[in-house]
């Protein structure tokens, strides 16, 4: 079952053409990776989906039914469609606790269960200022995670990670995945894609360049051309 459906996506930042006749749907159930080089339109994409950033034609629809290019970021958000920026933008003076209690998590065992996903439920009192940069990725993950979205979409979780930290972080998306639930991954870190991700999506100046298997991108010549063999 299909929960976003981009069909025809065009965005422009002035004369510049960001996303050109971009199709493709991110179903329920899967982990769907966006690739590609700098540039590419990776993030554009996530912020078009968010309602951050308007097309200048095409239309994103949630569950067949919501037209997103027509909601707000908020409605989007409320619709049940999240991200993690590229950025980790905790509130540095606040405690992991708070952090999550911000991230619209009232209730005190949901942020004990939320904490214990991503592996910060030891260190509820603990500024967030001070966490490794693989704990604040995670914590930002689960200040998403406290509004249960149907649609995750994550930019760059592993960026600047250590390789056990990037492990844990495939762990954990290995968790969070679902049946009723569709995960976007946007990552430059190709052997997390390749075990994270059930189908990736290329993108190169805007346009899909390559859909299908991670293992499959790997041996395509476009790919390696563009993006792989760099
Ligand atoms: N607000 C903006 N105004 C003008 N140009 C923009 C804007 N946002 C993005 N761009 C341009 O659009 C292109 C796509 O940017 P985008 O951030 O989507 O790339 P990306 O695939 O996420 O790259 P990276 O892997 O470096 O994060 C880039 O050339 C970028 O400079
Ligand atoms: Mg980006």
């Amino acid at each position: 079952m299909i929960a976003i459906d981009v069909a025809g996506l065009n965005v422009r930042f002035g004369a510049f053409r960001a996303i050109t006749d971009l199709s493709l749907t991110i179903d329920y159930g899967e982990v769907h990776a966006i690739i590609g080089p700098n540039g590419a339109g990776k993030t554009t994409l996530l912020d078009v989906i968010s309602g951050l950033t308007r097309p200048v034609s095409g239309r994103v629809t949630l569950d067949g039914a919501r037209e997103l290019t027509r909601l707000s970021d908020t409605a989007i958000a409320r619709a049940g469609v999240r991200r993690k920026f590229q950025k980790p933008s905790v509130f540095m003076a606040l405690s992991v606790g708070e952090n999550l209690e911000i991230g619209g998590l009232g209730d005190a065992s949901l942020i004990d269960e939320t904490a214990r996903l991503i592996g910060l439920a030891d260190q509820l009192q603990r500024p967030a200022g001070t966490l490794s940069h693989g704990q604040k990725q995670w914590l930002e993950i689960g200040m998403v995670l406290a509004a249960r979205p149907r649609v995750l979409m994550l930019d760059e979780p592993v960026a600047g990670l250590t390789d056990g930290e990037t492990d844990l972080t495939a762990e954990l998306i290995a968790t969070l995945r679902g049946p009723d639930r569709a995960i976007v991954v946007v990552e430059h870190d190709m052997d997390f894609v390749e075990r994270i991700a059930d189908r990736v999506t290329v993108l190169h100046e805007g346009r899909t360049l390559f859909e299908g298997a991670m293992a499959d991108a790997r041996q395509d010549r476009q790919v390696i051309d563009v993006y792989l063999g760099r």
